[in-house]
C-alpha cells in the first residue's frame, strides 16, 4: 500500500515540475502581463472567468469529496441492501438549473463587454510631419501576412480602407513599407487593417492585444497600442505551412519624437549612404535580387513582384533600420551592435537550412513559398552582405538590445 502512493506522489511532483517549467516571468509571448488598454481588458476577462471557475471548482470538488467521505461504507457487514433512493427534490432541481444559468449569463456579459471594447478600433489622429509638412494622421497601418513574414504598410496621405486598398495582392504604393517590425508612437491607439496575400495567418502581439486572422482577399480591422516605449514580441498563430513557427514579428513603440525621426528616415531615400566601396554589392543586388526585392531608387524598373506564391518578398529599402530579418527569426545586429554578417551570409547561402520553405525541386507550375537558394558565389554573398548593411539608418542601441531574438 505504501509503495504505490509514494510513486504517485513522485509522479505528481514531476508533473507539477514539468508544468511550471513552462512558466517564465520574462516570457516574450506572455498574455498575463498586459501593456495596453485592450490587453488589460482581455486579461481582466481571464481573471474574472478564472475566479468564477475557481469557486465552482472548489465547491463541486469539495462537495464530491465531502459526500464520498460522509456516505462511504465504514465497514462491510454483509448487508447488500440497496441504498435509499432520493428523487424529485424540486428546490434542488430548480436551483441547479437556475444557478448555472445565472453564472453563464454573468460570463456572457463579461465576454460580450470585452469583445465590444476591444473591437472598437476608432483611434485619435496623430500629428506627424511628412515631407516637411505637419499633418493629422488617422493612424492606420496595413498588416499583410505572407508565407512566412509580415509586412507593414503606412499610408500618410489617403484614407485607408478596403476601397482605397483594393486587391490585397495589388495594393497602391505606400509611403513606408517595412517587414518584421511595426513601429508605432507610444501611448497612441493605432488602427490596423489586417490581410494576407497567400493563406490564412493570424496576427498576435500578446502584450498589446488579442489575435486577428489575416485572410486572403479580406481586410479585417484591429488595433494596437502600447503604454510605454519598448519592444513587444509576436508570432503568427494560425498554422500556415512549413515555417509557420518561424513567422515572428515585433512591435517597437517609440516616443513621439523618436517616431518622427523614424518616419523621416523611412521617407527618405535609403541610398544616401552608398559609396564606391559597395558598388559591387549594388551590382550583385540588381543582378540577383531585383525581380523579387525592391530597394526604392535602385531597382524600381526591374522589380516585378516576386516569383513566389504571395507574389511579394520583403521591401529592402531601409533594411538595416530593422533589427530582425528572415521573418523575424534572425538578428540584423550582433550583441555588440555590429552588423550580423554571419547570419546574413548564411541566409543568402542556404535559406532552406535556416527556414523550411520547399523552394527547391518543386513540381512544374508550383511556386515556391519562401526565399529560394540562388546558388550565389561566396564573393557575391560577401558583396551583398556589405550592401545590405548600407541600406538604411542603424537603429538606436536600446532597440537592438531589446529586439534580439534567440
Ligand atoms: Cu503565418 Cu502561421
Amino acid at each position: 500500500m505504501n509503495k504505490p502512493s509514494n510513486r504517485s506522489l513522485l509522479g505528481l511532483i514531476v508533473l507539477v515540475g514539468l508544468v511550471t517549467a513552462g512558466c517564465a516571468s520574462d516570457a516574450e509571448l506572455d498574455t498575463l502581463q498586459p501593456q495596453s488598454e485592450n490587453a488589460r481588458e482581455i486579461d481582466d476577462l481571464l481573471d474574472s472567468v478564472l475566479a468564477i471557475a475557481g469557486v465552482i471548482f472548489v465547491l463541486v470538488l469539495g462537495g464530491v469529496v465531502y459526500m464520498s467521505l460522509r456516505q462511504r461504507v465504514k465497514s462491510y457487514d454483509g448487508d447488500d441492501e440497496f441504498p435509499q433512493q432520493i428523487t424529485h427534490n424540486n428546490t434542488l432541481e430548480i436551483g441547479w438549473t437556475i444557478v448555472p444559468a445565472i453564472i453563464m449569463v454573468v460570463v456572457a456579459v463579461l465576454t460580450i463587454t470585452t469583445h465590444l471594447a476591444i473591437n472598437d478600433t476608432e483611434a485619435n489622429a496623430v500629428e506627424v510631419e511628412v515631407a516637411g509638412e505637419s499633418m493629422s494622421w488617422e493612424p492606420k497601418v496595413v498588416v499583410v501576412g505572407h508565407q512566412w513574414w509580415w509586412e507593414f504598410r503606412y499610408y500618410f496621405s489617403e484614407d485607408v480602407d478596403a476601397d482605397m486598398l483594393g486587391d490585397p495582392r495589388d495594393m497602391p504604393p505606400a509611403d513606408i513599407v517595412t517587414s518584421g517590425q511595426m513601429i508605432i508612437p507610444t501611448g497612441e491607439e493605432i488602427e490596423l487593417v489586417v490581410t494576407s496575400r497567400d493563406v490564412i495567418h493570424s496576427f498576435w502581439i500578446p502584450a498589446l492585444n488579442g489575435k486577428r486572422d489575416a485572410r486572403p482577399g479580406f481586410y479585417a480591422d484591429w488595433e494596437i497600442a502600447a503604454d510605454d516605449p519598448g519592444v513587444y514580441f509576436g508570432q503568427c498563430t494560425e498554422f500556415c505551412g512549413l515555417s509557420h513557427s518561424r513567422m515572428r514579428m515585433q512591435v517597437v513603440a517609440m516616443e513621439g519624437g523618436d517616431f518622427q525621426n523614424w518616419v523621416d528616415e523611412q521617407m527618405g531615400p535609403a541610398i544616401d549612404r552608398i559609396g564606391a566601396d559597395i558598388a559591387a554589392g549594388r551590382e550583385a543586388f540588381v543582378a540577383n535580387c531585383s525581380s523579387c526585392h525592391l530597394v526604392s531608387g535602385v531597382n524600381d524598373d526591374l522589380y516585378s513582384g516576386a516569383a513566389v506564391e504571395s507574389a511579394a518578398a520583403p521591401n529592402l529599402t531601409h533594411f538595416a533600420s530593422r533589427t530582425t530579418f528572415a521573418g523575424g527569426i534572425l538578428n540584423t545586429y550582433n550583441e555588440d551592435g555590429t552588423f550580423n554578417r554571419d547570419d546574413m551570409a548564411a541566409w543568402l547561402r542556404a535559406p532552406e537550412e535556416i527556414k523550411d520553405n520547399a523552394a527547391n525541386d518543386l513540381p512544374d507550375g508550383v511556386l515556391p513559398r519562401g526565399m529560394p537558394n540562388l546558388g550565389l558565389s561566396e564573393r557575391t554573398i560577401s558583396d551583398l552582405v556589405a550592401y545590405m548593411e548600407s541600406l538604411g539608418e542603424r537603429p538606436a542601441d536600446w532597440i537592438i538590445a531589446a529586439t534580439e531574438v534567440e
